[in-house]
């Protein structure tokens, strides 16, 4: 199994990557770690605490991470989740509670006690694997690889920038410059991801609560991004990082140097993917280019598949 902590901010996608990683028998979640993203980290954790609800996942700890980027203002997208990062699916208020241990706490002691067989998965802005990183380097050496969803060569927050490295770059920065392999579903690959409706229909036909509310998600993502974007269908980026974790063939990679601008006054939080090699300077990143459509979401409809009927 593969092990890995997935550090999200539900998040419409956030969820669907939540369900595919604990309905997916290869992969071994070991804990959800929330951080300010889509919307502040208590409306975030309050949201995976309501997944895990809704899916009967019982024995996964959640853990409440960074409410604040390391430098800048906190930015949300209301636009794009909703108020409360994943309006759409009415859901009872969870009765599952978070852990008292902090995110940041929670990744470096399950690293440090780990055999190096932890893979990271950041879904949202990198706040809170910049954070242990700082706070406990020994573990840089732990770490199997970090799969993040973020960046690309084009941006969707500003026209340089996607919106979890722009959120908090320096934090991006840190990760990016840390020496961990690292795979990087940007915005080239995951805008591939995309719910058609045939997608759609399939989900609906599957009869139980996790698909339900899959659905519900899909409704509500399809109408903020044909608003605010004018894509006919929604694109399901963070889903891509756990397709991968899953098998890695469900995308085409290629290692390429890739920096992330911390500085510019146009370009703050772009992604500077150096798909020439005209820097000369060694790769760094994994950067995931082409998905494989039809695998992606048959592996999610297996997942959802795998959730009890009420
Ligand atoms: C990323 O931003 C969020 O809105 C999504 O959940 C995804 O992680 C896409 O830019
Ligand atoms: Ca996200």
């Amino acid at each position: 199994k593969r092990k890995i902590i997935l550090d999200c901010d539900p998040g419409h996608d956030d969820a669907i990557a939540i369900l595919l990683a604990a309905g997916n028998p290869t992969i071994e979640l070991v804990g959800i770690t929330t951080v300010a993203g889509n919307a502040e980290v208590e409306k975030t954790t309050n949201n995976a605490l309501k997944v895990c609800e809704i899916a009967g996942i019982y024995d996964i700890p959640v853990l409440k991470g960074s409410g604040q980027p390391l430098v800048r203002k906190r930015e949300t997208a209301p636009d794009i989740h909703g108020d409360s990062g994943m309006d759409g699916p009415v859901l009872p208020e969870p009765t599952r509670t978070v852990e008292e241990e902090h995110a940041v706490d929670f990744i470096i002691r399950k690293l440090m006690e780990s055999d190096g067989d932890i893979t990271l998965v950041p879904t949202g802005p990198l706040t809170n694997i910049a954070m242990a990183m700082r706070r406990e380097p020994a573990i840089l050496s732990k770490i199997k690889e970090i799969v993040i969803m973020g960046g690309g060569t084009f941006g969707n927050w500003t026209p340089a920038a996607e919106f979890n490295i722009y959120v908090d770059a320096e934090a991006a920065k840190v990760v990016y410059e840390s020496g961990v392999p690292i795979t990087m579903m940007g915005l080239d690959l995951t805008h591939q991801a995309l719910a058609t409706e045939e997608v759609s229909e399939r989900i609906a036909a599957i009869e139980n609560p996790a698909a339900k509310f899959v659905s519900d998600l899909l409704v509500f993502f399809r109408k903020t991004y044909l608003e605010v974007f004018g894509f006919e269908h929604p694109p399901v980026h963070d889903v891509c990082c756990v397709a991968y974790c899953i098998d890695p063939s469900v995308v085409e990679a290629k290692k390429l140097r890739v920096d992330v601008e911390t500085k510019g006054e146009l370009t703050y939080g772009m992604t500077l993917v150096d798909v020439h090699g005209v820097t000369g300077l060694e790769p760094n990143v994994n950067v995931a280019m082409k998905l494989d459509h039809a695998k992606f979401w048959d592996m999610v409809i297996e997942a959802l598949n795998s959730y009890t009927k009420v």
